[in-house]
C-alpha cells in the first residue's frame, strides 16, 4: 500500500526522462486502466459524508504509478455500498466519470454488477478457481469439483461481470477526447477483451497478467469451454504481457493446445487467430524505489520501527505476505521449527516476525489457511516457551502481526537478518524487491524457485524449493550464519538490480511496445522519432 500523497507527487524529472516516442504517445492518448479493484473505495461516515480509502494490492500500486505519467481513467468494480451510491449519483447527473478531488490525476468509472453475479465472478471463479489453478494449488484428487454451482458462477457471474466491464470500458472510451489505450489487468478480466472487440474492433487493447501462467496440461483441470473462452478472450488483445518468459511460453503452449485454428509463432512470440495478431510479451513488474523509500521514511514507519525494536533479537527473521495459501506461510514456520530443533543453540536468540495481511475472507480456502497459520504459530510458541523456561529464559520464537499496515511492514524490512520468501508459486513477489532495497543489515534473502522474482534475483539469494521444509531450515541456518563479506556482496547486488529494474522500466517497456504497435498500424499519425 502506498499513501495518497505519494502517488500524486507529479514527478517532472521522471516525465522529462521518458523516451520521446512514449512522451508523444502520452500526449495524444488517455490510458484507460481496467481492473477488478479500483484505486479507492468509498465509505460513508455516520454523518453521511463520503470518505475514500485506498484499494490494496500490487495491481493498484503499479497502475497508480502509470497515472502519474499520463491522463488516466480507471474502470473498476464498485466494492462497497458507498461505491454503489457514488456510481448511482454519477449516473443520475449524467457524468461519465467520478473526479477524486483528493487524488488529482485519477478519474473513475464504476462497474456495478448485482451482488449475486459478483459473488460468482469473484468468490467462485476468480478466487479460488482461477487463482488456485494458476498457482498450482489444487489438491487434484479432491479439488476442484466443477459442479453445477461452478457452471452457474461461470455463466451468471464471470461471463456477466466481464461483459459489464466491456460495456463500461467502451462507454469510458467514448467519453474521452483523446485516443484511448486500454490497459486491462489480471485474471478477473480474461473475457473482457473479446467483448470489447464486439463493440469496438478498433481499440488498442493491452492486457497484463500479474500471476503465473501454469503449464497447459494443468489447465485441463478446467473444462474445455472455459479454457477456450479464456484463450480466445486474451487473444482479442493486441498485446498480452506476462511476468516471466516461462509464463509467456506456457501461454503460447496453452493456446496451441486449445485452439486448433490458432497459429502460434514461438520465435516471434505471436499468435495469429481469426484474422488478428496478438503479441505475447514479458514485463517483469517491480517497485518504485522512490515511493517505497518515502513510505519507509515516513513518520508512521519510523514510529513502527521504534516499537518493533522490542521484538528483535540477536537474529531476526522476517516475512511479509498476504495470508494466503500460495505464499506457503505454514511450511515457512515448519522450517523454522526444524531450524530450532537442529540448532538448539539458537533457543532464546532468534525471533521470527511475520507480517500477514488477511485477504479474501469470504472464500473458505483462505479462512482455513489463516486458521492453519494461527495453529502452527501457537504450537511452536507453546513448544519453545516450555523449552526456554527450563533454561530460565522468557522467549517467544514467533511474533505474528496480522493486519494491513504497509508502513509497519516496510519498517521491519530495514532490520531483518533473513527475509523468507518461500511462496509455492508467485507471479513476481514484490516483497523480495522491497526488502532488497530497504534492508540495512546486509540481510540474506531466501527465495523460492517458484516466485517470478527468482528469475531476476535468484543468483544472489539462497534458493529454496517451496515444499522442502528441511532445505528451507538449512537455508535459514546458512542465512543467519553467513560470513559478513558474503552477505554484504549479495545484498549490494540485489539492491543494485532492483534500482536498475524499477517500476518505471516496467511501464516504459509496455508503453514502448504500444507506441511501436501504433506506429506500425498508422505510421502517418506518429511524429518522426528524434
Ligand atoms: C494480488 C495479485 C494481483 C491480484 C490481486 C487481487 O495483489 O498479485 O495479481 O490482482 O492480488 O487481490 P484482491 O484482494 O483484489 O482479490
Amino acid at each position: 500500500m502506498v499513501p495518497h500523497q505519494a502517488w500524486t507527487h507529479q514527478d517532472g524529472q521522471l516525465l522529462a526522462q521518458l523516451p520521446n516516442a512514449i512522451r508523444e504517445l502520452l500526449d495524444c492518448t488517455t490510458l484507460v486502466i481496467v481492473s477488478n479493484r479500483g484505486p479507492v473505495e468509498f465509505h460513508q461516515t455516520s454523518d453521511g459524508d463520503f470518505v475514500t480509502k485506498r484499494g490494496t494490492g500490487g495491481v493498484i500500486t503499479a497502475m497508480s504509478a502509470a497515472a502519474r505519467y499520463a491522463e488516466a481513467i480507471w474502470v473498476a468494480c464498485a466494492m462497497t455500498s458507498a461505491d454503489r451510491l457514488k456510481a448511482e449519483e454519477m449516473r443520475r447527473r449524467g457524468e461519465p466519470f467520478l473526479d477524486l478531488p483528493d487524488l488529482p490525476g485519477f478519474r473513475l468509472r464504476f462497474v456495478v454488477p448485482d451482488p449475486s453475479a459478483y459473488q460468482g465472478y469473484y468468490n467462485r471463479i476468480a478466487n479460488p478457481l482461477l487463482w488456485f489453478l494458476q498457482h498450482y494449488l489444487w489438491d487434484t484428487p479432491r479439488a476442484p469439483d466443477i459442479d453445477y454451482r461452478t457452471w452457474q458462477a461461470w455463466h451468471e457471474g464471470y461471463v456477466v461481470v466481464n461483459r459489464l466491464f466491456a460495456e463500461e470500458v467502451v462507454a469510458a472510451a467514448a467519453a474521452v477526447p483523446r485516443e484511448p489505450i486500454i490497459l486491462l489487468q489480471d485474471y478477473h478480466l480474461y473475457l473482457v477483451p473479446a467483448f470489447i472487440r464486439e463493440l469496438r474492433p478498433d481499440l488498442l487493447l493491452h492486457h497484463f497478467v500479474h500471476i503465473p501462467w501454469p503449464d497447459q496440461d494443468y489447465w485441463r483441470l478446467l473444462p474445455l469451454v472455459m479454457r477456450r473462452a479464456i484463450c480466445e478472450g486474451l487473444l482479442a488483445n493486441d498485446i498480452v504481457g506476462f511476468q516471466t518468459p516461462r509464463h509467456a511460453r506456457s501461454f503460447l503452449n496453452t493456446v496451441d493446445a486449445n485452439l486448433p485454428d490458432a497459429e502460434v509463432d514461438y520465435r516471434r512470440r505471436e499468435v495469429a487467430y481469426r484474422g488478428r495478431i496478438t503479441r505475447v510479451r514479458v514485463y517483469p513488474i517491480s517497485i518504485d524505489p522512490e515511493l517505497v523509500r518515502a513510505v519507509a521514511n515516513s513518520e508512521d514507519a519510523r514510529r513502527h520501527e521504534e516499537h518493533l525494536q522490542a521484538y528483535r533479537n540477536e537474529f531476526t527473521i522476517v516475512r511479509v505476505d498476504r495470508a494466503e495459501p500460495s505464499k506457503n506461510v505454514v511450511r515457512g514456520f515448519l522450517a523454522y521449527d526444524r531450524l530450532l530443533e537442529a540448532h538448539p543453540e539458537l533457543i532464546g536468540r532468534v525471533n521470527f516476525l511475520a507480517f500477514l495481511v488477511p485477504t479474501r475472507m469470504e472464500v473458505a480456502e483462505y479462512i482455513n489457511y489463516l486458521d492453519e497459520i494461527n495453529a502452527v504459530v501457537g504450537r511452536i510458541n507453546a513448544k519453545y516457551a516450555n523449552a526456554a523456561e527450563v533454561e530460565g529464559i522468557h522467549w517467544q520464537p514467533v511474533h505474528l502481526f496480522v493486519g494491513d499496515d504497509y508502513p509497519r511492514a516496510l519498517a521491519a524490512m530495514r532490520f531483518y537478518d533473513v527475509l523468507l520468501v518461500n511462496a509455492i508459486f508467485d507471479g513476481m513477489n514484490l516483497v523480495a524487491k522491497e526488502g532488497a532495497l530497504l534492508n540495512e543489515r546486509n540481510g540474506v534473502l531466501i527465495l523460492s524457485e517458484g516466485a517470478g522474482a527468482y528469475q531476476q534475483l535468484g543468483q544472489w539469494a539462497l534458493t529454496v524449493s517451496p515444499t522442502d521444509i528441511e532445505g528451507t531450515a538449512q537455508a535459514l541456518w546458512r542465512g543467519l550464519t553467513m560470513p559478513e563479506a558474503e552477505r554484504a556482496w549479495r545484498a549490494e547486488q540485489l539492491r543494485r538490480h532492483v534500482l536498475e529494474h524499477d517500476l518505471r522500466r516496467w511501464l516504459i517497456d509496455q508503453l514502448q511496445d504500444i507506441a511501436d504497435l501504433r506506429a506500425e498500424r498508422a505510421p502517418h499519425r506518429v511524429a518522426a522519432p528524434s
